[in-house]
């Protein structure tokens, strides 16, 4: 299984080698330049994997439920709800970062911190870990949502 994958994420890598997702853009039909992922991979370990795990595997904890004295990061590596969020909604999550009712930050936002660019290659990394079927079916649904 974890073979096949990597057999596809290798062959669509190649084939849109020069082709990253530019800011604003329309989402690219291939999956992400190899440069993109690198950049993203550091600013991950950087900045997100002390929360969501250094393989973004999210918190161990992070289905328990909280009685409001934890906030366990949830899995970016699209097992988790990650995928089930639009382009947007992660973009605005990653620059505005999460707060409860009462103002305690539960993530911090990144908007000060980081750049657009920097923000597109960490969701590129991200994203580059997951099974190509889940990406391709987030691929459709935001493509989808772009005309709508
Ligand atoms: C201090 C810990 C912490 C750090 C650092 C952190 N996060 Fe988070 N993140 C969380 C928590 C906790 C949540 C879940 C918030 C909630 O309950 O909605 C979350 C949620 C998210 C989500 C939404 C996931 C989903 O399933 O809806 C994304 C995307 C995300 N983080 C990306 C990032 C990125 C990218 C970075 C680094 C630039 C980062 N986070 C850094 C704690 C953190």
């Amino acid at each position: 299984m974890s073979t096949k994958w990597l057999v596809v994420a290798t062959a669509v890598l190649a084939a849109c080698s020069n082709e990253g997702p530019a800011p604003g853009a329309a989402i690219p039909a291939g999956r992400f330049d190899a440069a993109s992922i690198a950049r993203g991979a550091a600013l991950y370990e950087e900045h997100c994997a002390q929360c969501h795990g250094p393989q973004a595997q999210g918190h161990p904890d992070w289905l328990t439920p909280s009685d409001g004295s934890f906030a366990a990061a949830p899995p970016l590596n699209g097992s988790g709800n990650d995928w089930t969020r639009s382009r947007a909604q992660l973009l605005a999550v990653i620059r505005a970062g999460v707060k409860r009712p009462d103002g305690t930050a539960v993530m911090p936002g990144w908007e000060q911190r980081l750049s657009a660019r920097d923000i597109e290659d960490v969701m590129a990394w991200f994203q580059s870990l997951w099974p190509p079927p889940v990406y391709e079916s987030w691929y459709k649904a935001n493509l989808a949502a772009t005309k709508g």
